[in-house]
C-alpha cells in the first residue's frame, strides 16, 4: 500500500491491523495473547516466515500470538509505529524494527538489557547499532547487504564478463538490452533497481556515493560530506540511467517491483538485498539456475559498496505483556529460527556462528559472496544523524527522485542538500 496516511487511518479506525492469529497448542495456566509486526505478505516470504516462527513459540509455551501486517515501504512503517507509539497505542507488543531506527524510536522501547539476553552472539557492529544511552532496545533479526544480480546466462551468451565498475555496467547493460530487443525482446532492458522516492532510494544513493570513495553522506565526527563532484556525477550517471538501460518505471520501483522484472526475464541486471535469490531460484522463476551475484559496481578510483540494512525485533514500552514479549523476541532471534529462515528463505543470520555452519555453505553455495559483501557493508548516516535521520533521509530521497525525473539539476540537489543536512545535524 503506498499511501501510508490511508493505510494509518483505515488501521485505526477499526483498531486493528491485519491480524491474523496463531492459537497455542496447549494452553498455560494463564494464556497470554501478544501482537508481533511482521513486515508484510506482499514483500517476499517474511510475513509467512514470521507465522511460522511464531507458530512453534506458540506451540511451545501455550501462548497465543496475533500478526499485525505492516505497509509494505520502510518509510511508510516508520509512519505507522510513529502514529502507534506517539498514541501509546498498547496494541503491539513486538515491532520488528528497521536497523536505522533504534535511535529514532528509543524512547518509546524497552530496555533489553534488563532481561537475561546472550548479546554476545550476535555481531558486535549490530548490538552496537541497537544501544542507545546506555539502553540495549532491539535484538538483531536478519541483515542485509544491496548486491549485484546478473543473468549468467546472457552474460555468457555475449561472451561478457560481470561488470565491475559502474561504466562496464553501463556499457554491458547496452550492448546486451540491444541486442536483445533486435532478437525481438521488445520489453528487455539492462538495469533495474528502486528508484521510488523512498528509504529504498536513500540505500541505493548510499551505493552510488560510497562507491566512488566520496564518504558516508555525513561522517562519523558529523561533518557533512556529500558536497563533492564524485556525488553529483553519480546522481548525472543515474539520471541517465533513466530511459537508455532502465525503464522509466523504475521511478516507481520498490525491491519487490524489480524483482518482479527481473524474474519476468526482462532485465539483465538488478540491485536487490539477498531475500531475492530463493524467489528467483524457485521451480516457476523464469530465470531459475540462470543467474549470479556478485558485488555492486566500483565508481571510477572507487570500491564496491553495499548498503547494510536489515531488521531487528523490539518489545514496545506500552506492551502489557513485556516479560513474555521479550521471550518471543529472544526465541526468534535464537540460531535455531536464524537458521530456518537462511535455510528457507535466504535471510541472514546476525550471529556469525551461523557463517561457519559447514552444512549451509554445502546447501547453499551462493552464500560465500553474499557473507563477503556483509562484511565490507556501508552504513547509512543514521548513527551520526540521530534522531534527525528520518528527515534527513526523506530529503535525500525526495531530491534525488526528483533529480532523475529531471526536475532538478544533480549539482543543484546536492547543494541544496548540504544545506539541509548542515542545519540538521549542526
Ligand atoms: C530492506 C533493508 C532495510 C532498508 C529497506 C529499504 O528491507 O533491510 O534496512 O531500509 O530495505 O527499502
Amino acid at each position: 500500500m503506498k499511501n501510508a496516511k490511508t493505510f494509518i487511518a483505515f488501521c485505526l479506525s477499526l483498531s486493528i491491523f491485519s491480524l491474523i492469529s496463531i492459537p497455542a497448542s496447549s494452553t498455560p495456566a494463564e494464556q497470554v495473547t501478544l501482537t508481533i509486526t511482521c513486515g508484510s505478505a506482499s514483500v517476499g516470504l517474511e510475513y509467512e516466515l514470521c507465522k511460522e516462527g511464531v507458530a512453534r513459540w506458540s506451540a511451545k509455551t501455550g501462548h497465543e500470538v496475533k500478526l499485525a501486517q505492516t505497509p509494505e515501504s520502510s518509510t511508510d512503517r516508520l509512519i505507522m509505529y510513529q502514529q502507534v507509539l506517539y498514541e501509546m497505542h498498547n496494541t503491539i507488543d513486538v515491532l520488528m524494527i528497521d536497523i536505522v531506527w533504534p535511535g529514532l524510536l528509543q524512547k518509546y522501547l524497552v530496555d533489553l538489557s534488563n532481561y537475561d539476553i546472550d548479546t554476545g552472539e550476535h555481531l558486535p557492529v549490530l548490538i552496537e547499532n541497537n544501544s542507545v544511552n546506555g539502553k540495549l532496545v532491539a535484538l538483531p533479526w536478519f541483515g542485509d547487504v544491496g548486491l549485484l544480480y546478473y543473468r549468467k546466462d546472457l552474460l555468457e551468451a555475449h561472451n561478457l564478463p560481470v561488470p565491475s565498475t559502474w561504466e562496464e555496467l553501463n556499457a554491458t547493460a547496452a550492448f546486451v538490452q540491444s541486442s536483445m530487443r533486435s532478437q525481438g525482446n521488445k520489453d528487455f532492458w539492462g538495469y533495474v533497481w528502486q528508484g521510488d522516492a523512498y528509504e529504498g532510494l536513500t540505500c541505493n544513493v548510499v551505493e552510488w556515493i560510497a562507491s566512488r570513495n566520496a564518504g558516508s553522506i555525513i561522517e562519523s565526527n558529523r561533518n557533512v560530506s556529500i558536497n563533492s563532484s564524485a556525488a553529483i556525477n553519480a546522481l548525472q550517471t543515474a539520471s541517465d540511467w533513466i530511459g537508455t538501460i532502465s525503464p522509466d518505471d523504475v521511478l516507481n520501483f520498490r525491491e519487490e517491483d524489480a524483482r518482479t522484472a527481473f524474474q519476468e526475464g526482462q532485465a539483465l541486471f538488478m540491485r536487490n538485498w539477498p531475500y531475492a535469490w530463493k524467489l528467483l531460484q524457485s521451480e516457476d522463476s523464469a530465470v531459475r539456475n540462470k543467474i549470479g551475484i556478485a558485488p555492486l559496481p566500483a565508481g571510477a578510483k572507487g570500491r564496491h559498496a553495499g548498503t547494510l540494512g536489515g531488521w531487528q525485533l523490539a518489545v514496545s514500552k506500552y506492551s502489557e505483556n513485556q516479560a513474555l514479549a521479550v521471550d518471543l523476541v529472544r526465541y526468534l532471534t535464537g540460531p535455531e529460527e536464524q537458521k530456518i529462515r537462511l535455510e528457507t528463505a535466504g535471510y541472514l543470520p546476525t550471529r556469525p556462528a551461523l557463517y561457519k555452519d559447514p552444512e549451509i555453505h554445502k546447501n547453499s553455495p551462493h552464500l560465500a559472496d553474499i557473507f563477503a559483501s556483509l562484511e565490507k557493508g556501508v552504513t547509512r548516516p543514521s548513527s551520526a544523524a540521530g534522531r534527525a535521520y528520518k528527515h534527513v533521509s526523506r530529503n535525500i530521497f525526495t531530491r534525488v527522485a526528483m533529480t532523475l525525473r529531471g526536475e532538478m539539476e544533480p549539482k543543484a540537489a546536492i547543494l541544496e542538500l548540504e544545506e539541509y543536512i548542515k542545519r540538521r545535524v549542526r
